[in-house]
């Protein structure tokens, strides 16, 4: 672990799907020993729990922040980072199956939704020493965080990561492009959405990840936090 104790900073990541933004949040997280937040993961704690609830999804686009905030979505705390539960229950695996993957950028464009978690997610940037990714992290959640990394990376490589991910090492050039063509939908719908649309703030900082080991990413961002301490 890197001997890195400054109180109070807060990373951000920011990028499209695939970019790399969770793993490497995390691993940063770690290696200055501070919490790491998913915060795409409360996005699909909401889509679980509207799955959960009965409400037909015609009736989604119509929900109250109130009837958002009724799905009983927290963050318990933990050494590295914070589980996410709903009504009290821890979830994980559960959060990135297809039938939440396939809809939670719809769900992640409405404004009660978006609202009914925004104070969750600065809860958890309070004592700072925290990398928080997703989409928004340094232009709406963090606006005054210290270090905001944008990370970007070519589409086709995006498409080999997560098919990789998920146990798929030597997929062919249907699955590629039929994965591409995913991740390519979801951004679209991510940057183009009217509220807390995926953009790289002014202040942040571009990584093209794409000619990148994961090491080395990690440890450019490392780098990018150590330089912020010599001022
Ligand atoms: O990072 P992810 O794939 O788990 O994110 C799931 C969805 O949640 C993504 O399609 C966009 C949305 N999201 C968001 O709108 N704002 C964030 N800060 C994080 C995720």
């Amino acid at each position: 672990m890197d001997d890195f104790r400054r109180e109070g900073l807060i990373i951000t990541l920011d990028g499209p799907a695939g970019s790399g933004k969770s793993s490497t949040a995390k691993a940063v997280a770690k290696r200055l020993a501070f919490r790491h937040l998913d915060s795409g993961a409360l996005y699909r704690a909401l889509t679980l729990g509207l799955l959960r609830s009965g409400v037909v999804e015609s009736d989604w686009e119509a929900l109250s922040e109130q009837e958002f905030a009724n799905l009983d979505i927290d963050l318990q705390a933990t050494e590295t980072g914070f589980q996410v539960l709903i009504g009290g229950e821890v979830v994980d695996s559960e959060l990135r199956t297809a039938m939440v993957t396939d809809r939670v950028s719809f769900v992640s464009s409405l404004a009660a939704c978006r609202q009914s978690i925004l104070g969750l997610q600065r809860k958890a940037g309070k004592d700072g020493r925290l990398v928080a990714d997703g989409r928004d992290m340094g232009t709406v959640i963090f606006p005054e965080a210290a270090l905001k990394i944008y990370l970007i990376a070519d589409l086709e490589e995006r498409a080999i990561r997560r098919l990789r991910e998920v146990g798929e090492d030597s997929p062919d050039g249907f699955r590629l492009a039929q994965q591409a063509r995913a991740l390519d939908t979801r951004d679209q719908s991510d940057s183009q959405r009217a509220i807390s649309p995926l953009k790289m703030a002014e202040d942040a900082i571009e990584l093209d990840t794409t000619r990148l080991a994961f090491e080395e990413q990690v440890q450019a961002v490392v780098d990018l936090a150590h330089r912020l301490t010599l001022f």
